[in-house]
């Protein structure tokens, strides 16, 4: 683990209820931050970065704040381990688009830390708008400022739309399909929290490749979470669906409401992800090219912000598929323990050969149709040998404009 910190420990309980995973090691700029959580895992605190990786772990967690990205994600990236990165990517697109590239040209297996994907409450959005054209949706993430010092400076967090309303752009992309525009405002005042400089409140308006329009809007300023997630319009459909649950309505008038079950979906990112380091699974909703296409959303947001215009967003002239991403590399524990910042005895991390030639790049894919869903299968129910669908995975059968990895 490369980071310390909350979502750190968080990812260290899930990994550490996981029986073929070990934890061997962890480092944080803030020693005392690495040490204390390195005893709750049994595992040594390394000085650096470097310290760690010679430990020639399968995997490595990078949890670190937004501002710190960039020499953590590239020191993995060489040490031929699988990366889990946690959003947003960083405060801007400089850092993500050179490790997009590197992680493109080494075929690396990556996963961030989208856990929404895995709502089963998502996957049920995604059926019901499998059939009908989304019109419209409103994404809200209205909160307190959250317990870290580095969030209220948009230089370290990159602001709130980057930081905290990624998940429900996020969301929006996948059940809508890519954003080609934003215009967006923010209040220009930050939360009344001393030395804050990030925008008490921010609106956007979004344009979808097919069509939809759409809102985001984000506000700090309370000492509460008030709301975070996405109200959608399609036709004769209105739904809402957050990480605590979905409503929706139809014709029938009748509103039915669905709990989810966000710890479920935090332990499912992490399980999807060891599964995929070690060649048995195929689940990786979010691989680091499809979150840097969420990020370049919310950082157009932010430039909106600063400048006033609308901002337009070229789909991507070609995006690494997840399928690519998923290519177990020659570290991946055969059989045996998948050690996650860890080494594992005769299982030292690959080189980037290892990641199977064919197929890296996809061509660039049309807009998502209506109520096409981006990353959220349908319940696995056909397990295949590894090897079989290329990558050692799983076969998920798909409701209609549903695709498992979307190529943006
Ligand atoms: N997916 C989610 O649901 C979720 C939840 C919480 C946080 N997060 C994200 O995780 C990231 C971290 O959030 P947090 O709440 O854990 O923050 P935090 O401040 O609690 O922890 C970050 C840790 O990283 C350490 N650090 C900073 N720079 C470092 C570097 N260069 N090398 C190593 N360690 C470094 C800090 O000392 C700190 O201990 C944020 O981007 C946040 O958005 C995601």
């Amino acid at each position: 683990m490369i980071g310390a910190g909350n979502v750190a420990q968080r990812h260290a309980r899930v990994l550490s209820g996981f029986a073929d995973v070990e934890i061997i090691g962890v480092t944080d700029v803030v020693t005392p931050a690495a040490e204390a959580l390195a005893t709750t895992c049994g595992a040594p605190a390394l000085p650096d970065a470097a310290a760690l990786l010679s430990l020639q772990p399968d995997a490595v967690y990078v949890c670190v704040p937004p501002f710190a990205h960039g020499h953590a994600e590239e020191a993995v990236l060489a040490s031929g381990a699988a990366l889990f990165v946690e959003k947003p990517l960083a405060v801007d697109l400089a850092v993500p688009t050179r490790v997009a590239a590197e992680v493109a040209r080494r075929g690396t297996l990556t996963a961030v830390g989208h856990h929404w994907r895995y709502l089963d409450v998502v996957r049920t959005a995604a059926q019901l708008l499998a059939d009908r054209p989304v019109r419209l949706v409103n994404g809200v993430w209205w909160d307190k400022v959250p317990p870290v010092a580095w969030w209220i400076r948009s230089d370290r967090s990159g602001g709130p739309v980057v930081e905290q309303a990624a998940h429900v752009v996020d969301l929006a992309r996948a059940l809508v399909g890519p954003v080609t525009a934003v215009y967006a405002a923010g209040t220009g005042a930050p939360p009344p929290v001393p030395d804050a400089d990030v925008d008490a409140a921010t609106a956007a308006t979004l344009i979808f490749a097919g069509g939809t329009v759409g809102t985001i809007s984000s506000a700090c300023v309370l000492g509460w979470k008030q709301r975070a997630g996405l109200e959608i319009v399609a036709d004769g459909l209105a739904m809402y669906v957050g990480e605590d649950e979905l409503v929706v309505r139809d014709e029938s008038g009748q509103e039915r409401r669905i709990p989810g079950d966000p710890d479920a979906a935090r332990v499912a990112v992490d399980r999807a992800f060891v599964d995929a380091v070690r060649g048995i699974g195929d689940d990786i909703r979010v691989p680091y090219a499809e979150a840097l296409e969420t990020h370049r959303v919310t950082c157009a947001i932010a430039e909106s912000v600063r400048t006033g215009q609308v901002v337009t967003l070229a789909p991507p002239a070609s995006s690494v598929t997840a399928a690519s991403e998923l290519a177990p590399t020659a570290s991946v524990a055969t059989g045996g323990t998948a050690a996650v910042g860890a080494a594992v005895p005769g299982g030292a991390a690959g080189p980037a050969s290892s990641v199977t030639a064919a197929g890296q790049v996809a061509p660039t894919a049309s807009p998502a149709a209506p109520g096409g869903a981006a990353g959220i299968p349908a319940p696995r129910t056909e397990p295949t040998p590894a090897g079989r669908d290329g990558h050692g995975g799983t076969t998920a059968a798909r409701p209609p404009g549903i695709s498992r990895h979307r190529a943006t």
